[in-house]
């Protein structure tokens, strides 16, 4: 475990609090019953996130009125983001640089989303599917990046770690990975490289109380068009509590989902409503899903808590919880 996170508990009294979680505090909130303003105002300072994936579709009005609500919902809060993290299918079909100016640069505000988008690989990113093949297509976001070291855009590999707000005191560290373990994904050397990279990072001393993944698969899903990523489990699964990743964030499934899965204290979140046609969900003992609307995930980090919301794009918040140092959480109304 880093000597970074909080109070060690033990793997039974992790599994204590998911069960009692999964059993009492989700009846009835698997399902979108009323939405409510998203909070903007917080009980303890601290820095303010959005989390979203599946955004790059061509021609998309979800995309846009997606970015207008991220704009909107952060001109609400009244403080500047520190980071949006981009999960993933940034850019479905042939990727150009003009595509980059449009529907990143241009798409996104400048005024109000004015922080780093820290961006991971998705699927449609790699150019080695039937509808995406462009040779060289990852490469080209990573390059704009490198090339282009003013823009919002950081994409430094496709696999790092941040510390926001600074490395010098983190409130969160934050481990971006690349899940494409598909074939036409990773190769199998990248994916020893990458095991190694996660075995050293999470090695390190870091005073950041909390730990996130980031990238661009869920583990675990109650799309009905999808399963749960046994690769993915089989790789990160076991880390995720020896560590005590709070949260592991993912885009991919085009729906909005917090589940707490037995057997993890982590909380599992997706954001994948970001502009692609969205998928059915089931409703399950497991959380919260969401297969109706668009929108986006907000992350507020304090010391002590998490309050994490997934807001629509008419600024309404559809499902909000808030989880403690140790790993309790709790659904808010
Ligand atoms: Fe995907």
């Amino acid at each position: 475990m880093s000597s970074s996170q909080s109070k060690p508990i033990t793997r039974r009294e992790a599994l204590r609090r998911t069960v009692l979680f999964s059993s009492a505090a989700f009846i009835g909130s698997s399902k979108v019953l009323q939405a409510a303003p998203a909070q903007t105002r917080f009980e303890h300072q601290g820095l303010d996130l959005i989390a979203f994936g599946d955004y790059g579709y061509p021609n998309s009005t979800n995309q846009v009125a997606v970015a207008k609500a991220m704009a909107q919902f952060t001109k609400s809060l009244g403080r500047p983001l520190s980071a949006v993290l981009a999960m993933g299918d940034n850019f479905y079909r042939k990727l150009t640089p003009e595509r980059i100016e449009k529907q990143f640069e241009r798409m996104y505000s400048t005024e109000h989303l004015n922080c780093p988008f820290y961006v991971c690989a998705g699927n449609h990113d790699y150019g080695t599917t039937e509808y995406d093949k462009q040779e060289g297509k990852l490469q080209m976001e990573l390059d704009y990046a490198k090339n282009n070291p003013t823009s919002r855009w950081k994409f430094p590999s496709k696999w790092y770690s941040i510390e926001l707000p600074s490395p010098e005191a983190p409130l969160v560290k934050i481990i971006v990975l690349d899940g494409d373990y598909w074939v036409g994904g990773l190769t199998p050397k990248e994916k020893i490289a990458q095991r190694r990279y996660l075995q050293a990072e999470l090695a390190k001393k870091s005073s950041a109380p909390w730990l996130w993944f980031v990238n661009h698969f869920p583990l675990y899903t109650d799309c009905t068009e999808r399963e749960d990523n046994k690769s993915l489990i089989r790789e990160w699964g076991k880390l995720l509590d020896e560590h005590q990743v709070s949260l592991c964030l993912a885009g991919h499934d085009h729906t909005m989902q917090h589940l707490q899965v037995e057997g993890h204290s982590t909380s599992f979140l997706v954001a994948g409503a970001g502009g692609a046609p969205l998928y059915p969900v089931k409703h399950t003992a497991r959380g919260f899903s969401d297969d109706q609307q668009f929108g986006f995930c907000h992350l507020h980090v304090s010391p002590e808590k998490l309050s994490v919301q997934f807001v629509n794009t008419k600024g309404e918040s559809l499902h909000r919880f808030e989880r403690t140092r140790n790993g309790e959480t709790k659904v808010r109304a």
